[in-house]
C-alpha cells in the first residue's frame, strides 16, 4: 500500500521534502490529483512517467502560485495575461513559449519549445508549491489510460506504491481536468475542454479561438495526431552498431565494443561527440538525460547522429516512442 498522510501543515513540509529529494507526491488540485516532481531535476520528471507507464512522453503541466512565477518559465504575451488575471489561480492551463533560461527539466516538454502552465487554486496544492519553493511538474495521478483521480484512494488504486507519498486532501471540487489553451499561435487553440470554457476565453480576448480536442489524451496517439513533437535538426540514426565518420554518438550502456567505421573505438571520439544516456544502462537515468542530451548533440554540427540500440521494455518503450518521432519527423 502507498503512503498516504493527511495533508497538515506537518504533512505538506514532509511532502515538499520528498520533493526536494527527487521522489514523487501524489497531491489534491481542484481540478484532479496530479503526480508531482520537482519540476527542476531532470530524474524526477522522469519517475513521473516511469510511475504512470505512458507508452511516450507527453509533457506536462508544471504548476506555479502565480503569474509572476510563471513568467520565470515561460514568456506571456497580453492574451496570457489577461487570462491569467482573469483566471488565476483556476482550471486553466497555458501553453506559452518556454523561456530559454527558464530552471526547468527539458522533459517537462518532451523537448518541445513550448511549455503548459497553471496556477491551481486548491490551498494543500499552493502550500506544497510554496514549500517546495520551486515549481511542480504533475499530469494527473493516474495510470497512463485510465481515468483522472479526484480523490487519494483512486491514486492508490491506479498506481499502488508506485504514487510515492499521498497527501490526502479530500475529493477534487472540478473533478475535471483544466482547460488547456494554446497561446503560442497567432489563434489561440483549445486542446482540452475543462472548467473555463470557450465561451469564456473568446469572450473576454474578443475573439473566436481555435478547438483541436483530440491532441490531448492519455490514450495512445493515433498517427494523425496533432500533438507537436521535438525533432532535432541532425538526422537521427537509430540502433546504431558503430558509428560512421562525422556522426555523433548518443550511447547507451557500455560502449566498449563500438567501433567507428573505418577505423578507431566509439570512446575515443572527440568530446562533445560522444554522450552516454547511462553508462550502466539505467532507463531512468536515460530518460532523464535524453532531451537535454539531443538538444546539447544537435547544437555540435555533426553529419548524424547515431543512437544505439534501447531495450523496449519500462521507459525503454517510451523513449523509444520519441526517438522514431524524433527520426520520423525530420523526413517529413
Ligand atoms: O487539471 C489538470 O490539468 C491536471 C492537474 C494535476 O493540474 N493535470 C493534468 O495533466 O491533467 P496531464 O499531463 O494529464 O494533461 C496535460 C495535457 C496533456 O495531455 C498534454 O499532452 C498537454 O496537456 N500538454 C502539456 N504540455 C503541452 C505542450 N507544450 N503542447 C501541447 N500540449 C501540451
Ligand atoms: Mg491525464
Amino acid at each position: 500500500m502507498p503512503e498516504i498522510l493527511n495533508a497538515t501543515e506537518e504533512n505538506i513540509k514532509v511532502a515538499a521534502e520528498r520533493l526536494r529529494a527527487g521522489e514523487l507526491v501524489a497531491f489534491p488540485t481542484e481540478t484532479v490529483y496530479g503526480l508531482g516532481a520537482d519540476a527542476t531535476n531532470d530524474t524526477a520528471v522522469a519517475k513521473i512517467f516511469e510511475a504512470k507507464g505512458r507508452p511516450s512522453f507527453n509533457p506536462v503541466i508544471v504548476h506555479v502560485n502565480d503569474k509572476i512565477d510563471a513568467e520565470k518559465i515561460v514568456e506571456f504575451n497580453d492574451r496570457a495575461a489577461l487570462l491569467a488575471s482573469l483566471f488565476w489561480p483556476g482550471p486553466l492551463t497555458l501553453i506559452l513559449p518556454r523561456r530559454a533560461d527558464a530552471k526547468l527539466s527539458l522533459l517537462t516538454s518532451a523537448g518541445l519549445p513550448s511549455q503548459a502552465v497553471r496556477a491551481p487554486v486548491h490551498p494543500v496544492a499552493r502550500a506544497l508549491i510554496a514549500a517546495l519553493g520551486r515549481s511542480i511538474a504533475a499530469p494527473s495521478a493516474n495510470a497512463s489510460g485510465s481515468l483522472s483521480p479526484t480523490t487519494p484512494q483512486h491514486v492508490a488504486n491506479s498506481l499502488g506504491e508506485r504514487a510515492g507519498l499521498i497527501l490526502a486532501g479530500g475529493k477534487s471540487a472540478v473533478g475535471l481536468e483544466s482547460t488547456v489553451l494554446d497561446l503560442t499561435g497567432k489563434t489561440p487553440v483549445m486542446l482540452r475542454p475543462g472548467g473555463i470554457t470557450r465561451e469564456d476565453i473568446e469572450m473576454q480576448l474578443g475573439m473566436k479561438i481555435d478547438v483541436e480536442f483530440e491532441a490531448v489524451t492519455d490514450a495512445p496517439k493515433s498517427p494523425g495526431q496533432l500533438l507537436k513533437h521535438y525533432a532535432p535538426r541532425t538526422p537521427l540514426r537509430l540502433k546504431a552498431v558503430d558509428v560512421a565518420p562525422g556522426e555523433a554518438l548518443l550511447a547507451f550502456g557500455s560502449i566498449k565494443f563500438m567501433g567507428i567505421k573505418g577505423g578507431g573505438a566509439a570512446r575515443d571520439l572527440p568530446a562533445g561527440a560522444l554522450m552516454n544516456l547511462s553508462e550502466t544502462g539505467d532507463l531512468t537515468t536515460a530518460a532523464a538525460n535524453l532531451f537535454s542530451m539531443l538538444h546539447q548533440l544537435d547544437t555540435g554540427n555533426f553529419s548524424g547522429i547515431a543512437v544505439m540500440d534501447i531495450p523496449e521494455t519500462g521507459l525503454g518503450i517510451a523513449i523509444n516512442d520519441r526517438l522514431k518521432r524524433a527520426a520520423g519527423a525530420q523526413k517529413s
